[in-house]
């Protein structure tokens, strides 16, 4: 009986973790389908599309300063010359995707 109760709740734990991973590589892959062609592959703008429109990398002072929640603005709602994504990804996406962003900041 202990065994059994064990093993459900490692079949959980295994579950929850294999949701993680998705979440996190869901974000990546919305990354380099939509944002890393401007934003380079480590937020650095080092790309032809990124050079023309002039995008800041990630590690300028003026990025570096955005709060997530402004940086989840600037996405939704555009800025510059960004398109806005809030009727191309949903708020979950958008969420993620910043968090991704963020992660070549550390
Ligand atoms: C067509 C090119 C292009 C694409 C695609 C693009 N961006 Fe941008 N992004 C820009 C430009 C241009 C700015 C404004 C840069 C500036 O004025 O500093 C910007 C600004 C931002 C900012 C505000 C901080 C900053 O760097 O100025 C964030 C955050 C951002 N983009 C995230 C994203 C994400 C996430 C995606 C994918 C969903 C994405 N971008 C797709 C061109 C692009």
């Amino acid at each position: 009986m202990v065994t059994g109760i064990g093993s459900k709740v490692a079949l959980v734990a295994v579950l929850l973790s294999g949701a993680v991973c998705f979440a996190q590589s869901s974000s990546e892959v919305i990354y380099k389908a939509k944002c890393q062609m401007c934003h380079g592959v480590k937020g650095m703008a080092d790309t032809p599309a990124a050079k023309a429109m002039k995008v800041k990398p990630i590690t300028d002072p003026d990025v570096k300063g955005f709060t997530d929640a402004k940086m989840i603005e600037a996405v939704r709602n555009g800025t510059g010359k960004m398109q806005p994504y809030k009727d191309k990804l949903t708020n979950a996406q958008i969420t993620g995707v910043v968090a991704y962003f963020r992660t070549f900041l550390k």
